[in-house]
């Protein structure tokens, strides 16, 4: 197999990221992480990039051109897919649009199209759901609405699950969730 080029944007713990250069080791795995990408220069994620020498830039979203200061970088990797895995910054319509070679998902903490946006488990335990998960989905110009790859669901227990606990449950459901979206995207590269 040939793996893919990946680069992980991140803004804060990157426990995905751990996730995905852990499950990246495997031969079979379809990507190798060539590239991480922060907004945040203290994101505790990059440790996980200096720990296992991957190369990583953390861009200042000030500047007007940052986006393509990570373009640039990505084309040094030669970056084909790229992973966001709690990047907390929107990408412009332009990035989107005029990179359709490169595919880019997103992993996202509820089971969309249900609570797009922030705030996710608050919303989800005032509106009493029964059950709750993740979803990686292809990014397109409208936020969090491209199309799903996979969802993983679990039922809420309405007597022990709290915010901390549905967040923890949803997490470990992500670092599945992320690794199985890939493998479906590749399955018959
Ligand atoms: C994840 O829960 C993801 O759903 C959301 O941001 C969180 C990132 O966590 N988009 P981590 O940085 O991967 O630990």
């Amino acid at each position: 197999m040939v793996k893919k080029n990946a680069c992980v944007f991140i803004s804060g713990f990157g426990s995905n990221l751990k996730s995905l250069i852990f499950n990246s080791r495997n031969v079979n795995f379809p990507i190798n992480i060539k590239l991480v990408v922060s907004n945040n220069p203290k994101a505790p994620g990059l440790l996980y990039a200096k720990k296992y020498s991957i190369p990583f830039l953390i861009i200042n979203t000030k500047r007007r051109d940052y986006e393509n200061i990570i373009l640039k970088e990505m084309k040094k990797f030669k970056i084909t897919i790229i992973c966001l895995a709690g990047y907390m910054k929107i990408l412009s319509k332009k990035f989107i649009i005029n990179n359709k070679y490169i595919k880019i998902i997103n992993i996202h903490p509820s089971l969309l199209p249900k609570f797009k946006g922030l705030n996710t488990f608050e919303r989800i335990i005032q509106n009493n759901e029964k059950k709750t998960g993740c979803t990686v989905h292809f990014v397109n110009e409208k936020l969090d609405s491209g199309k799903i790859i996979i969802r993983k669901e679990f039922f809420i227990d309405k007597k022990f699950d709290n915010i901390t606990r549905i967040k923890d449950k949803t997490q470990k459901l992500e670092y599945k969730a992320f690794s199985e979206a890939l493998i479906k995207m590749y399955r018959y590269n």
